[in-house]
């Protein structure tokens, strides 16, 4: 069934105490629950005791302490309660063992670990399984295992049991529970207003050296969210715990997180620059949830953007101070454009927040992300900082203990600022990416910029209002110099002008500065303008996507008409690798060509089929392009940004190794690999070693490390997570599914874990002229995979499917391929409700 947003009801009981006692088994795990319920005084309807519950088997349920016969579904149980305050207390068993889903309490590598988010409570016990169920939970675990975790403070501990008590009410998807042979690494961290936390990393034995980083990350995390938000930790004890087999990236529960291990662990040689920010992202964005989601939850899951929209942008915050913060905007953007304007753009697209679901797993996507921490940075931008700051204190003030909806958020700024913010709200319910025209005129005095925008139709919704937007403009004198700063145009009309008076010449626009909105920015140009920008712009974000912008209107050039390699983008980016005052990460990014799907998606915004294979070569062509045009230089540049001190993993080292490794694959096609194996020889991190074999197996060398690799790795499972991706990333358009398929019949190739299954699959769908190849093999083994993987693990499949989003760019003999592979998934017997929702939107729209 479709749930929908205004369809919401408070439920009709309140939950006074949640206590938990589970005794655990593999296979028959009992979970007894005493929970003491009461009627809700805020209840609109009729009440109705409903209590939620899947793969349960109820051995007894008891009002009072006196036996009931519930009415048992599939779903869960409904049951005559007594007028008044009641004591529910049922037994259930579960098999952990079985559970492959890996949502509820499930088995990884011989430990118990939860995964309670969104609905996998109901998969433990009977229960109200919704966020606007608040309750304090007492938990008691009996096992002989040695380490026994769950929320809150630890208030007792004896031979075979433990019992937690978590005094702060939370909804059900916060609960969590590890059980297992754990080692853990310990730190502490004082409070600023002086209380001493005990923080722990538990992991399997033989990580442990693998946890320093994720310890220090927290503690920034911790320090920084009470410097910038004046947010403290509210629990004596805060836990991470590594988990092998994980649906996603890692889950907030109340003072104990839960990772995938590849969100945790962490050592410089077995781990690359990209993965220690992205661990140090993942420990911040779990640890800022304890306000931003948990002290203050969403009423609904359509509200998810609340906590989540939010956290995100605190991380991005966190990461900015803690590193570059140009060269952190400038990769959101490419990871907005990437993957939230596809989608966006697409069947699946839907709003920040959506108003209705099937499976709301398949709703944890970039556009309530990504999309949604976006919406935050321009509400910032609009209101300015000290107004954000007052607004989020309001917040938290007023929240606290709440479980909050988007009306709730955008009152407190309102209420902080006196703003009328009805028209920015419309940034949470229409679906779509904004295009905003710009032309501009001079009349010899005045300077007039004139914004259009518009909204475009996406699934069930067909027609758009104008949205607020806010556009960073700065200009530029012909001689190079800023005449205008970055100034704030706020488009609130479907068109609009702006004037700018006391300017001598004609003006350059620098506009959207530091992508002020998630918007695409339409505007003729030419390709003098761009390389003008990206030699003088004075905001890093303008700069660099002159430079993307140029770039890839050169790709353009030589994949349509066959043309050679612009010279003026050569000669542009020939300046720019060499200007030493620039940031080596910078240019790294500058120097990084436009993807196979960005250039996709740009020949089907002019209306054209995109030709995958003629895209790929394109690419290749211009590579080889610049290599040959630096080949003078590369030696040189690549020498000066080797890392010779021993490894720190910050953005300074990082910056240099990820340009050194940008060259060291331009030298590659030069040196015959020479280079990339001295590189991969000396190695000492993983950055460098697999650097130096992305650039040989690139240039289809190679070989003979990537057997050295796997011997060196093959104890290592998130090292060997990178053999298996980096083979299908770089295999030849007509052989990546070949390799895909042949790597899947490898003894340690396992669909039950989701980080190996992605290492392969994932890696397909990504390249894209493998993935997209003529022969359809691409499609059809990624659907022989999804097909085999549902029954088992739903959530991951479904995600997958996403691959197939933008097939309507596509010729008619792929599109058919497509949906004879969709109406294949579509049509299987059994096939998941998540799996089933999605397959069914990407095939309607
Ligand atoms: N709340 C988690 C995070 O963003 C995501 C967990 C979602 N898991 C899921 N199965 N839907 O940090
Ligand atoms: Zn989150």
């Amino acid at each position: 069934p479709t749930i929908y947003l205004k369809d919401y009801q408070p439920f009709g009981f309140v939950v006074r105490d949640v206590s938990l006692r589970f005794v655990l088994h593999p296979t028959a795990t009992r979970v007894h629950s005493r929970i003491t319920f009461a009627p809700n005084p805020d209840a609109t309807a009729p009440r109705d005791f409903f209590l939620d519950g899947e793969d349960l088997k109820l051995i007894e349920a008891r009002i009072d302490g006196t036996p009931v016969t519930p009415e048992v579904t599939a779903e869960g149980l409904r049951c005559d309660v007594p007028e008044g305050e009641f004591v529910w207390e049922t037994e259930v068993e579960i098999a952990p063992d079985e559970n492959t889903a890996l949502e509820g309490l499930y088995m990884s590598n011989g430990m118990y670990s939860t995964q309670c988010e969104a609905q996998g409570f109901r998969k433990i016990t009977y229960y109200p399984d919704r966020p606007d169920v608040m309750s304090v939970f007492t938990v008691r675990i009996e096992s002989d295992l040695p380490v026994l975790l769950s929320n809150g403070n630890k208030v007792a501990t004896g031979e075979g049991f433990a019992e937690w008590h978590d005094p702060w009410p939370k909804p059900a998807y916060l609960f969590a529970l590890v059980a297992g042979e754990l080692l853990n690494l310990p730190g502490s961290f004082t409070t600023r207003s002086g209380k001493e936390v005990e923080l722990n990393v538990w992991v399997r034995k033989g990580d442990e050296d693998k946890c320093d980083f994720a310890m220090e990350a927290l503690k920034k995390s911790m320090k920084w969210d009470e410097d910038v938000y004046g947010r403290e930790y509210d629990l004596d004890i805060f836990n991470i715990v590594a988990v092998d087999d994980f649906n996603m990236g890692a889950m907030e529960n109340k003072g104990l997180n839960i990772f995938n291990s590849s969100a945790v662990l962490a050592s410089p040689e077995t781990a690359t620059d990209g993965n220690f920010e992205r661990i140090e992202a993942i420990i911040a964005h779990e640890y800022f949830h304890n306000w931003t989601g948990n002290r203050i939850t969403c009423r609904d899951w359509f509200q998810l953007c609340l906590k989540e929209g939010l956290t995100v942008f605190r991380d991005s915050q966190f990461t900015a101070d803690m590193r570059s913060a140009p060269v952190k905007r400038i990769g959101d953007a490419l990871d907005l454009r990437g993957r939230q304007f596809r989608e966006d753009g697409g069947p699946l697209a839907h709003p920040v927040r959506p108003e209705s679901f099937k499976e709301i797993n398949n709703f944890y996507t970039a556009t309530v992300y990504e999309k949604g921490a976006e919406v935050i940075g321009m509400l910032k931008r609009l209101v300015g900082d000290e107004a954000y700051a007052k607004a989020l204190d309001l917040y938290f003030d007023r929240h606290d203990g709440q479980a909050c909806t988007i009306e709730d958020w955008l009152k407190v700024f309102e209420d902080a600022t006196g703003r009328d913010l009805s028209q920015f709200k419309l940034w949470y319910s229409q679906a779509g990416t904004p295009k905003v025209t710009m032309s501009e005129d001079w009349d010899g005095a005045t300077y007039t910029v004139t914004l259009k925008q518009q909204v475009p139709p996406t699934p069930g919704q067909p027609e758009k209002a104008p949205q607020v937007i806010p556009f960073a403009l700065g200009l530029l004198d012909p001689s190079g110099k800023e005449v205008q700063p970055t100034t704030l145009l706020e488009l609130t009309e479907a068109e609009q002008s702006f004037t700018f008076k006391g300017l001598k010449n004609r003006p350059i626009p620098s506009p959207l500065r530091g992508f002020s909105a998630p918007v695409i920015l339409d505007r003729e140009t030419t390709n003098e303008e761009r390389a003008f920008l990206l030699a003088h712009d004075t905001d890093p974000f303008a700069r660099w996507e002159a430079g993307r912008q140029l770039a890839k209107s050169a790709l353009i050039a030589m994949i349509d008409g066959g043309q050679a390699p612009d010279a003026a983008y050569l000669d542009a980016l020939r300046q720019l690798v060499k200007d030493e005052t620039l940031d080596p990460a910078f240019r790294a990014l500058t120097m990084a060509l436009p993807s196979e799907d960005d250039l996709a998606q740009t020949f089907a915004d002019m209306g054209r089929t995109p030709d995958p294979q003629a895209i790929w070569d394109g690419r290749e062509a211009m590579r080889g392009a610049v290599a040959e045009v630096l080949k003078d230089d590369l030696t040189l540049l690549y020498a000066a940004n080797t890392v010779t001190e021993p490894f720190r993993p910050d953005a300074e080292q990082g910056g240099k190794r990820s340009f050194a490794n940008v060259i060291l694959s331009l030298m590659t096609r030069q040196d015959n690999g020479d280079a990339a194996r001295a590189q991969y020889a000396a190695a000492d991190n993983m950055t460098q070693q697999l650097g130096a074999l992305s650039a040989l197996l690139a240039n289809d060398l190679g070989s003979l490390e990537l057997g050295a690799f796997a011997d060196q790795w093959q104890g290592e499972r998130l090292v060997m997570d990178k053999w298996f991706a980096i083979q299908v990333s770089h295999a030849r358009p007509d052989q990546a599914a070949q390799v895909a398929s042949d790597l899947t019949e490898r003894p340690d190739f396992t669909m039950k874990n989701p980080n190996r299954f992605r290492a392969v699959m994932g890696a397909l769908a990504m390249n894209q002229a493998g993935f997209h190849h003529a022969s359809g093999a691409g499609y059809k083994l990624l659907a022989d995979w999804l097909i085999k993987l549902d029954p088992l693990n739903p959530q991951t499949t479904a995600r997958m499917c996403s691959a197939f989003q933008t097939w309507r760019r596509y010729d008619a003999d792929r599109q058919g391929m497509i949906r004879e592979e969709l109406e294949r998934i579509a049509a299987l017997p059994g096939l998941s409700r998540d799996t089933s929702e999605m397959v069914g939107r990407i095939l309607e729209a």
